[in-house]
């Protein structure tokens, strides 16, 4: 058995900070586990910025940043939540700079800032449209110079949870295939999100929702899954992010017609109206038949009056992805796009400071943490603006380790967990593991997880409805039927990925059965989750948080908890 004091799953910003904070806190003994190298992990793929109040190319303020999250997560946000991560922005930019992380600059040599979607003043820092890749860069420096001892390519396959505390995790060491329990006295999942359940993502092949799957199991609920983002940028048929730091620059949205259609549904912020209200206008646009390209289901991108010499030095990666994938230079023509999932608001509930909690009442599992897109600490509420997640991954996983810190240092308790615990956890990993490289019937795996992404993207994409959100019900587990009859034909133990693959198929399909769930029960639109028979937001009805528990039958069975405002009245949402 291996040892820790803490043990975060994840190497994403919220990870990574989390270890830096847990250590700066005194915390000795900390290790990081990922099933990629760190610098893989997906906050690497974020582009356009991370937002923070510095006001540095025009008047801003905390109060205005937190206005605007809170009206962009269409009231669903916590409202503590959202004033912390807010309030806590201007100090982590510096201290991620003083990190070494590199932002383009002003004229006047201040950090430069970009306006974005539902951002009512230009507030994302940036470093070109590579931000993600910067920070993440910057911070496992400082991960290697602290000497975080890190476990890469290894797999987490359960947690261990035993009278309401966490005790560690069973993990597979991907190079060899040997099980092994992590026992720890504090775990933080820093496990990212699960686009991938979609047919067209910017999500990385590792967002399986791996980290949301194993907690559920583990008996704590999923907060709000059914809030998925689309984003409006992703290149057609690729689903690869073209950043939002485009319109930011000033790029136009246009219809197959050569229309710049926003003016009929945001004529205020038109290109930067938050992403769930651009999303619904290209979607509709393409439903009306003014779509473009041979299926009529694309629109366009449209950078070509921002000329070449502001192109390469601001938006240089989306100008090469376009040229790579897709054979186009922006520079001179538009280039076709589509809505594309892109971010999972809801996951692992959390207070403000990292820990998990279980229940209506947020009671908290003793030793078990969580921060970044896999938690939901719920600062986005139904539709996160973009560069609120870098920045809450950074904040929230900062708090998070903080905390970590302050439970081992001050009310940290061995909790009574007898070798027997570790031992079944053991046993009913490898008896899965050994299931599944058995696994013999006539279904491909591949064809399952192609299926199921079709499926969730025709019937719970943008737009809902009673109807088909009953059928993919029924057909979710027709998928759980043809898993327990697919076929794997590597049976080896070393670097097995089509085992890793269908595990991680086996965590897509439960996911899925628990976003359709609270989608069908949630009847309204709001934010991300637009139904086309309750087009309106019900705050009567559906002011408050759906808790998805796993019953014995493995089911999902929503529960519900009340909405943190504190300032913020709900008020009618226009752009
Ligand atoms: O469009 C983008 O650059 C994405 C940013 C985000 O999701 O925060």
């Amino acid at each position: 058995m291996i040892e820790h004091d803490v043990v975060i799953v994840g190497a994403g910003l919220a990870g990574q900070s989390a270890a830096l904070a847990a250590i700066a806190g005194g915390a000795k003994d900390v290790a990081i586990l990922s099933k990629v190298h760190p610098v893989r992990s997906h906050s690497g793929a974020a582009q356009g910025g991370i937002a923070a109040s510095l006001g540095n190319e025009a008047e801003d303020s905390v109060e205005m940043h937190d206005y605007d999250t809170v009206k962009g997560g269409d009231f669903l946000s916590d409202q503590d939540a959202s004033l912390i991560l807010t309030e806590s922005a201007p100090e982590m930019i510096y201290a991620l700079e003083h990190m070494g992380v590199v932002f383009s600059r002003t004229e006047d040599g201040k950090i430069a800032q970009r306006p974005f979607g539902g951002h009512s003043s230009p507030r994302a820092c940036f470093a070109a449209d590579r931000t993600g890749h910067a920070i993440l860069h910057g911070l496992f420096e400082q991960v290697v110079k602290h000497d975080v001892k890190i476990y890469s390519e290894w797999y987490m396959l359960s947690i261990i949870v035993h009278d309401h505390g966490c005790h560690g995790i069973v993990v597979m060491n991907i190079d060899s295939g040997e099980i092994e329990v992590i026992k720890t006295k504090a775990v933080m999942f820093g496990t990212g999100g699960y686009g991938r359940i979609f047919q067209t993502t910017t999500n990385a092949f590792a967002s399986t929702g791996d980290g949301a799957i194993i907690s559920y199991r583990a008996g704590v609920p999923l907060e709000d899954t059914e809030f998925m983002q689309f984003h409006p940028t992703g290149l057609y048929r690729h689903g690869i992010l073209a950043s939002e730091g485009a319109r930011g620059e000033g790029a136009y949205l246009i219809n197959g017609e050569g229309e710049r259609f926003m003016e009929r549904y945001a004529a205020g912020m038109m290109e930067l109206a938050p992403r769930d209200i651009v999303s619904r206008a290209e979607q509709t646009e393409i439903d009306e038949g003014r779509g473009g390209e041979e299926d009529g289901d694309a629109v366009y991108l449209d950078l070509r009056h921002l000329g070449r010499e502001r192109i390469m030095e601001r938006l240089p990666q989306i100008w090469q992805l376009s040229r790579d994938f897709q054979g186009i230079d922006m520079i001179e023509e538009p280039i076709p796009i589509q809505p594309t999932a892109h971010y999972s608001m809801g996951g692992i509930p959390t207070n403000v400071d990292g820990e998990v909690v279980y229940d209506e009442e947020n009671t908290v599992l003793a030793g078990y943490y969580s921060a970044g897109e896999c938690a939901c600490v719920s600062t986005h509420g139904a539709n996160r603006l973009g560069t609120n997640s870098l920045l809450e991954a950074c904040v929230y996983g900062d708090r998070a380790g903080r905390s970590i810190a302050k439970y081992l240092s001050g009310g940290y308790e061995e909790r009574p967990a007898t070798p027997q615990v570790f031992s079944d956890a053991v046993a009913q990993a490898t008896e899965r593991a050994d299931r599944v490289r058995a696994m013999d019937g006539p279904e491909r795996l591949g064809d399952i997880r192609n299926d199921l992404k079709v499926a969730m993207t025709n019937k719970c994409g943008v737009y809902r409805d009673e109807g088909p959100l009953t059928e993919l019900t029924d057909e979710l587990r027709e998928f759980r039927g043809r898993y327990a009859r697919a076929h794997i034909s590597d049976r080896t133990r070393r670097f097995n990925t089509e085992f890793l693959e269908a595990v991680e198929l086996d965590h897509m399909i439960e996911l899925a059965e628990v976003m359709v769930a609270g989608a069908l029960a949630r009847k309204e639109s709001r934010g991300g989750h637009s139904r086309r028979d309750f087009p309106t937001r019900d705050d009567e009805n559906f002011l408050k948080h759906t808790l998805a528990n796993r019953a014995e039958d493995g089911t999902p069975d929503l529960t519900y908890k009340p909405v943190k405002i504190i300032r913020h009245e709900p008020v009618e949402r226009t752009y």
